[in-house]
């Protein structure tokens, strides 16, 4: 084989998209990007016009996850959405999250596009040099993410207890303990808060509090299994929930409830 033929086959090597795989192996990055790119739209509209459409409930019986814990310093100014001052950490966790992270290296940077598809990138420096090795801060977004969680629980639990009226149930207190349980399900079954939790042991025998990092290792491993499932029930239950309260906040829906007064 002449020097120009083999360079010939070489550059055909590395045509992109080049695969011997006969299935549609484009649906999968085409439909989570478009799904990532939706979600990143509507919840940076809908954390940023806070204050006129998203908590605004009348006896905040119900508030939207984008603004849980509710912030609301005196100086800050009437335009500056307080969802803003905590959505920086479900934010950093959620893109650094390793499913996360294989979803839109295929879907946006083709990096690779899908298993045994060629790639445009010539070479792959890995997450180990500047900007990617950014993504090792998982770890550090996984030790704030974990706060949230008996935050939501405690949100779902105050939808059921209406001031002046009691407890009661309504489809917005049935929306926001879904909730807190997908996000409990998609935080617990993180990577790095099992390995955290029972990593890098050699023998359970041998180490302190044994029997409680045990359990727990077991408990989160039931839900890593199923990480990428917890990953997108969570994140589209999440921008349900808030559309739903902002829908009933605005009066656009009328939440069907047992409570007797106005929420
Ligand atoms: S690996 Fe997905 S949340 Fe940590």
């Amino acid at each position: 084989m002449t020097q120009a033929t083999l360079s010939n086959s070489e550059s055909l090597n590395r045509r992109y998209g080049l695969t011997k795989r006969s299935d549609r192996w484009w649906v999968e990055p085409l439909l989570t990007g478009g799904g990532l790119l939706t979600f990143v739209i509507y919840s940076s509209v809908s954390a940023l016009l806070g204050h006129s459409w998203a908590f605004e409930t009348e006896h905040e019986l119900y508030l939207s996850p984008f603004f849980e814990p509710l912030i609301t310093p005196e100086f800050l100014p009437m335009w500056f959405s307080p969802a803003l001052l905590i959505l920086w950490a479900p934010l950093g966790f959620r893109t650094t999250c390793y499913y996360y992270r294989r979803t839109y290296y295929r879907a946006y940077f083709l990096s690779p596009p899908a298993c045994a598809v060629r790639e445009p990138a010539g070479s792959y420096n890995g997450e180990g040099k500047f900007p990617l090795i950014i993504q090792n801060s998982h770890r550090y977004f996984m030790y704030v993410a974990v706060v949230f969680v008996p935050i939501l629980w405690l949100g779902a639990i105050k939808s059921f207890y209406l001031p002046g009226e009691g407890i009661g149930i309504g489809v917005g207190s049935i929306i926001m303990t879904l909730n807190a349980f997908f996000l409990m399900m998609y935080t617990i079954g993180c990577h790095s808060l099992r390995h955290w939790v029972a990593g890098g042991i050699n023998s359970f025998s041998n180490t302190p509090l044994r029997r409680i990092r045990r359990k727990a290792w077991e408990v989160f491993t039931v839900a890593n299994e199923r990480h990428k499932a917890w990953a997108w029930t969570s994140l589209i239950w999440v921008g349900v929930t808030d559309l739903y309260i902002h829908l009933v906040a605005s009066g656009v829906v009328t939440d069907i409830n047992t409570f007797t007064g106005p929420i």
